[in-house]
């Protein structure tokens, strides 16, 4: 038995749905354990591209079962959507390889509607959501009165807990504006929803226990990254739930003791979507080709991303907050043809060095990186499948961010398809 967790080790969108999918064979459950369908998920097979945002991305392979855990919150139209879309595929042949946990709390329309009013109404201070409702869902999780996935299934006292929410809603909503609530419309909605969605709700974290008392292998799929958490991230410019390792055992529903190991996801360079600072953001020349060679769109939202150099620096406080056992680099292929690789190794903040990641906003805010500069490579590298095969400086700058990160590189992703892999270690290894 092998439990992986795979999280980003940046702000989001490193390559995990890519990764997922590539190590699913060897797991029997995938399971995702926070976030919601801000997630974007890319899964690239024969060139034909699948975006997962809310089912798990072993969901390709037949042999797996895939968890949607409790500390996800889920919409149910975009779950509902998802499935369906595979099911007519014909990729998900059998539906009961999705289960969604009961206890998941559900995204609700006046949710996407507070998301989207509160940050027009930010204006320049919005955060950048990818507005599906996802803050505002887990705050009334936190704050108890949120709706639940088994919720759905009882339609009469669904009806008065809407009413109670809705109640709740309604002041926040007139004040920014926003239309008014038609709480039988939902009702009678989210009662569809309970009928369409019943034949996939379960106990995720029994299906999960039994699995790992029978020696399964469980691959636990992170979304958004490191420096999204709500507690470690570049808060306020985060997203509202712990996207660190650690948030696999709450939010799934398993002990510290049984994760055996942690792989972090990262870019061979940066890239963030949305507000908040980013210290080796490079918004020339260089920003505009790693945006255009590296095809740097949302997934979720198809907004631009915004690119920079590798930092050293978020790399080894990822390392330290996650506990990585080893490091999987993506977007190699990318760097192809930039002449001067640079890696952020410090940063300079008020004209004081320091190697380690600030802890407050405005730190970060004026920290000025501090770069090494390594020679480029210009050899297409998409099919190399062995580490050998890269050329020289592809594979010196890989050994250098392995030395600065402090963690082996397990995996270099070459090309966003999924044979476009090397495997350097077996990341699943119990
Ligand atoms: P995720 O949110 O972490 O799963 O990442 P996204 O799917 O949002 O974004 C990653 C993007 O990079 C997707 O378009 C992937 O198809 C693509 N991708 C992943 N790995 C590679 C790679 O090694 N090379 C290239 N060129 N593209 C990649
Ligand atoms: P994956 O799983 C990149 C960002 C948003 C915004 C902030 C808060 O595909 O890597 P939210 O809607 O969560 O309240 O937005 O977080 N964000 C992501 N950025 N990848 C993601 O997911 C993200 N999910 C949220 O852009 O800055
Ligand atoms: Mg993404």
């Amino acid at each position: 038995m092998a439990t992986l967790v795979a999280v980003g080790a940046q702000w989001g969108d490193e390559g995990k749905g890519k990764l997922v999918d590539w190590l699913a064979p060897r797991a029997d459950l995938v399971v995702r354990f926070h976030g919601g369908n801000n997630a974007g998920h890319t899964l690239v097979v024969d060139g034909e591209r699948t975006v997962l945002h809310v089912v798990p991305a072993g969901v390709l392979h037949p042999g797996t079962i895939n968890l949607i855990g409790p500390g996800v919150v889920v919409d149910p139209a975009v779950l509902l959507g998802e499935i369906q879309a595979l099911v007519a595929r014909g990729v998900l042949r059998d539906p009961a390889r999705v289960r969604v946990s009961g206890r998941a709390h559900v995204i609700l329309p006046w949710h996407k509607a507070l998301d989207l009013a509160r940050e027009r109404a930010a204006g320049a201070g919005a955060i950048g959501t990818t507005g599906r409702g996802i803050g505002p869902a887990y705050e009334d999780k936190v704050a108890r009165r949120g709706i639940r996935v088994a919720d759905l299934l009882a339609p009469e006292p669904l009806r008065e807990q809407l009413e109670r929410a809705a109640d709740h809603k309604r002041p926040e909503l007139a004040h920014l504006g926003c239309d008014a609530l038609d709480v039988g419309a939902i009702w009678r909605q989210a009662v569809e929803w309970g009928r369409e969605l019943e034949p996939f709700v379960d106990h995720t974290g029994r299906i999960l226990d039994r699995a790992l008392r029978d020696g399964r292998n469980v691959l636990f799929e992170g979304a958004q990254g490191t420096f999204l958490d709500v507690d470690h991230g570049t808060y306020p410019y985060v997203t509202s739930s712990n996207c660190v390792a650690g948030a696999a055992c709450a939010g799934a529903g398993i002990g510290p003791t049984r994760i055996h190991r942690v792989l972090g996801i990262s870019k061979a360079y940066t890239t963030r979507v949305g507000s908040g600072p980013f210290p080796s953001e490079e918004t020339g020349e260089l920003g505009e080709q790693l945006r255009r060679v590296g095809e740097e769109f949302g997934a979720t939202t198809g907004r631009p991303r915004r690119c920079g150099w590798l930092d050293a620096v978020m790399l080894r406080e990822a390392a330290s907050v996650n506990g990585f056992t080893g490091l999987a680099i993506n977007k190699l292929d990318v760097l192809a043809g930039v002449a001067e690789l640079k890696i952020a190794t410090a940063y300079r903040i008020d004209g004081k060095l320091t190697h380690e990641f600030p802890m407050t906003l405005s730190e970060i805010e004026r920290a000025e990186p501090v770069y090494e500069s390594h020679p480029g490579f210009s050899e297409d590298i998409t099919r190399c499948r062995r580490k050998a095969e890269l050329p020289g400086n592809a594979r010196r700058y890989v050994e250098r961010v392995e030395a600065l990160a402090g963690v082996p590189v397990e995996i270099l992703s070459v090309g966003a398809d999924r044979d476009a892999t090397i495997a350097c270690e077996d990341p699943f290894r119990a």
